[in-house]
């Protein structure tokens, strides 16, 4: 026993580097997906009802038989607003109630009409907007239709299963009944742990086949590819999602890690449907593109000139819960993630501050260590929004206090942090030391605010404190009062300035199963852990971001977290755990936020140099220049690492790293414009190709290119020593792309080997677009807020272009009451206008326009003339750059706030 605790502190400390995959269950070793899995296609069992039907505007609902066993489930089909519909089964009346989500959804779905298309004994047809449901009664089966193609079908190879809850069989029974005595129905061992279960199996799984889909994609989080793979073959086991402490996690895996977002996406050229499965109990989904099974049949049709038919199966598979499935009706990609974002939330437009740079590492080890960094970071001119401390700083492991000697005056640490314009966070984990005397064990023993083991005691496993237990977060009580904790009376040394990084919230138990907390745990309202095992993460950080608010009303909360499930994206920002200083770690970061990104969760970022282990300079290099393109940029690592702050390296080095930086604050006013515009559209902010360019079938499988909006495609090198990479261009021929630094043309037709330095990142601004930068370099965002702007006018082949630029105070609420400006620009006929878009907000912006510069410009242009309300109209002088490919137009002067034009004569 000792010497497994040692090798898993080995672990947890870094000394060892591979995950220990026998730590964790394969499909083969959880009971219920070893059932589930073993369910027949001939498993025709299940029988709707239709003459029980009832039909409301927006629903159907019916008898659901299983005639095997003699058990009536309630089916229900209801139709929702965004082309929606939402399946929900479960038992009539279940010897245990049995687990619905709560917190994932943004509000109850609003409902949408339906029309009764046709009804007769064996099926019934409903229509809502263009799409169709058509649900067969024998075999139980549902058809969605976009328009008149065959786009998705439940139940497609009969391998729905609905366990309902049963009495436990006695000897004398025998274990005659469902589930066929699987062994670990009714208790389960894995490892030194058991399993007891004192309702016995109680798991759905239903399959969805989606005619004509040519990839599947979603259900983050895995270290995996972005599309998703064939699973069953060569070994691979099923998706797993159960929120996980993997250490050393390993890459193109289907294990599952911190994170579970069950909602998938099925592509095809034409239509794409998405699902969500609205369960928070351990998941498994199986998966078969066709593309992949069909070799042997791909070549007869290439041999008799059949088309290969693509299809995409699945198969989810949830220990415990009901099957409650939404079905999102597309037709394009972006529809059918707009759909699934509005049902659970876009993420609200964080402190335009958060979206600078970050530098983390565990631990900055006092208050000399914090002074210094940042006095480094200002000495060599590195920009930085905020330093982070790890669990170090605290009072022994105990969370909301801090160690008295070497964090003793947190206040003036803090006060003098915001003087130079920076911030702190703090890290807050879940579990709480057992220490006699620490007020919140305290309150929690003497208020029951503890989760229990099966037999009804306070449940005690070991995190980094050692012995801890972990608050109920179930109980709204506790929940309250944990909420409160944030407060300035009550975390003493904390500001309004200071923020919060929720980590080991899966929750992580070092010598619970699977790292976990033992799934016959108890928590309030009766529920077993294994109930809701995949929302106590969000939970958890639903608590810290009320606390915030409670804390700070007017400031928008920030918090980070490791775990989560769909829905955390109205909350926190998220990070993708502890990677390592390797290249397949930097070129994984892109699939894993493009997976999340698509899932409703644009907020996502890698540890810039690796968790674990020493990167090299090249690396690190490469590390901050992709890690500028992705939403949150944080640099972090290991406690056992060598110190690899930007300016501890060789004069070269810093100079990459500045510029990275620099580029990322560059652009600060595209990402958050794309915040806002996330918060209107739900439009994720990052996006694979295919989610922009649907139709192409060359982009399918790219996830080592992504696109900022639309505007900005970017092909990170992560590579190690690459002197070119491949980037693909889509969009056509007649879309130009204008790399950013020389502005030489790529027309989107294809893949172009571009030759890379080690100071090239390869970046593109579409044509057509027009880009708002703020070029002045800083040291902080905090300090940029008045700083004047640079539009970046691409002009396409028309020599027109669009763009946009939302801006307010940066951090405060005063948005919700229309204190901010949405402005609009438009190139064309020589001219750019700007226009106010919601002309009933205003906001008093010292910003203002300091030169526009004109890519792709129209020849022999001498000057500018620019035309507004204050400044009537001026000349402007301008001049060539780049051989003409650019054109500068120096120094407009125009406020933001005006409405102007500019016209190139
Ligand atoms: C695990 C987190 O993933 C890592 O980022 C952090 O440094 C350690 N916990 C210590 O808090």
């Amino acid at each position: 026993m000792f010497c497994r605790f040692l090798i898993l502190l080995l672990h947890l400390t870094g000394f060892i580097i591979a995950v220990d995959k026998g730590n964790f269950k394969t499909c083969e070793q959880s009971s219920f997906c070893r059932r589930l899995r073993k369910v027949k296609p001939d498993n025709t069992k299940y029988v709707l009802d239709l003459n029980s039907l009832e039909i409301s505007d927006h629903s159907l609902e019916a008898k659901l038989m299983n005639t095997e066993e003699n058990v009536q489930l309630k089916f229900l089909l209801v139709t929702l607003a965004g082309d929606t519909f939402r399946l929900i089964v479960d038992e009539y009346q279940p010897l245990h109630p049995r687990y619905r989500v709560e917190d994932a959804l943004n509000g109850e779905p609003q409902i949408a009409k339906l029309e009764l298309l046709e009804r007769n004994k064996d099926a019934v047809s409903v229509k809502l907007g263009n799409n169709k449901a058509t649900v067969k009664s024998d075999p139980f089966k549902l058809e969605f239709y976009q328009g008149e193609a065959l786009v998705a079908i439940v139940n497609s190879r009969n391998l729905f299963e609905f366990e309902h809850l049963r009495s436990k069989p006695t000897e004398v029974d025998g274990e005659s009944d469902v589930p066929k005595v699987d062994p670990g129905a009714w208790e389960e061992n894995f490892k030194s742990h058991h399993d007891n279960k004192p309702r016995g199996p109680e798991a759905v799984g239903v399959d969805i086949s989606f005619p004509e889909a040519m990839r599947a994609y979603g259900i983050p989080e895995h270290a995996d590819k972005f599309a998703l793979r064939t699973t069953g073959e060569g070994g691979l086991d099923p998706y797993r999602l159960y929120n996980l402490d993997v250490f050393e996690y390993e890459l193109d895996s289907t294990m599952a890690i911190y994170g579970a977002i069950p909602v998938l996406y099925a592509h095809g050229l034409k239509h794409t449907v998405g699902i969500f499965w609205h369960n928070v109990a351990e998941t498994w989904i199986d998966i078969n593109n066709s593309k992949d099974v069909n070799v042997v049949s791909s070549i007869v049709n290439l041999v008799s000139g059949n088309k290969a038919e693509n299809r995409v199966d699945t198969h989810f598979m949830s220990e415990s819960g009901v099957v409650d499935l939404f079905i999102f009706m597309g037709p394009k990609f972006a529809d059918a993630v707009k759909q699934y974002t509005t049902l659970t939330g876009t993420a609200p437009i964080p402190q335009i501050f958060t979206l600078g740079y970050h530098q983390c590492r565990w631990n900055y080890n006092d208050e000399t260590d914090v002074v210094n960094v940042i006095d480094n970071f200002d000495n060599g001119d590195f920009p930085v929004d905020f330093i982070w401390l790890d669990i170090e700083y605290t009072d022994g492991k105990k969370y909301f206090t801090w160690d008295p000697v070497r964090f003793k005056h947190p206040l003036e640490m803090q006060h003098n942090l915001t003087a130079t314009g920076r911030k702190l966070i703090v890290i807050i984990d879940p579990h709480v030391k057992r220490e006699s005397g620490y007020f919140l064990h305290e309150d929690a023993l003497s208020n029951d605010y503890y989760i229990k083991t099966k037999d009804g005691n306070v449940y005690e496993g070991w995190c980094w404190p050692g012995a801890s237990s972990y608050l109920d977060l179930l109980n709204p009580v506790v929940a309250d009062y944990y909420s409160e904790l944030y407060s300035l009376d009550k975390f003493r040394g904390s500001t309004d300035n200071m923020y919060i990084w929720n980590d080991m919230n899966e929750p992580s138990v070092f010598n619970g199963p699977e790292i976990t907390m033992p799934k016959d745990c108890l928590h309030h309202g009766g529920w077993e852990h294994r109930h809701i095992h995949n929302i106590y993460g969000h939970y958890y950080t639903k608590i810290t971001y009320n606390g915030l608010l409670k804390r700070t009303p007017n400031t928008r909360p920030f918090i980070l977290t490791r775990a989560f499930f769909a829905g955390s994206q109205r909350h926190t920002a998220m990070w993708t755990g502890d990677n390592a200083a390797e290249w397949s770690h930097l070129a994984i970061s892109l699939p894993m936020c493009l997976s999340m990104a698509v899932a409703g969760y644009s907020f996502c970022g890698a540890d810039i140099g690796g968790f674990f282990n020493n990167p090299d300079t090249e690396l690190l290099q490469r590390w901050y220049q992709a890690g500028a393109w992705l939403p949150f940029y944080r640099s972090h690592a290991h406690i056992d690492t060598k110190r690899r702050e930007p300016y501890l390296f060789e004069q070269d080095v810093q100079t990459r790293i500045r510029n990275a930086l620099r580029l990322r604050y560059a652009h600060l006013p595209v990402w958050y414009t794309l915040f806002w515009e996330h918060t209107k559209t739900a439009e994720p902010v990052i996006r694979p190709l295919v989610y922009q360019y649907p139709d192409d079938t060359n982009v399918l499988d790219i996830d080592n290119q992504l696109l900022i909006g639309s505007s900005i495609l970017v092909r990170p090198v992560v590579e190690s020593r690459a002197s070119t990479v491949n980037v693909y261009f889509p969009g056509g021929a007649s879309q130009i792309w204008y790399d950013s630094e020389d502005w030489r043309e790529y027309p989107g037709n294809g893949v172009v080997n571009i030759p890379v330095t080690m100071d090239k990142v390869p970046v593109y601004y579409r044509g057509g677009s027009i880009i708002p930068r703020k070029d002045r370099p800083r040291r902080a965002a905090s300090l940029m807020h008045d700083d004047p702007y640079t539009l970046y006018v691409v002009l396409d082949e028309n020599n027109s272009a669009n763009g946009a630029l939302y801006t307010d105070d940066g951090h405060t609420f005063a948005y919700k009451s229309k204190e901010y400006l949405y402005i609009q620009f438009k190139f064309k006929d020589n001219t750019l206008t700007s226009s106010i878009i919601d002309k009933d907000a205003h906001f008093s912006s010292r910003e203002w326009i300091e030169r526009v510069v004109v890519v792709n410009p129209p020849k022999g242009i001498k000057h500018a003339d620019i035309k507004s309300k204050s400044l009537g109209t001026l000349k402007l002088e301008t001049s060539y750059t780049n051989d003409e490919r650019s054109l500068v137009v120096r120094k407009p002067g125009v406020s933001v706030q005006e409405e102007f034009t500019i016209t190139l004569v």
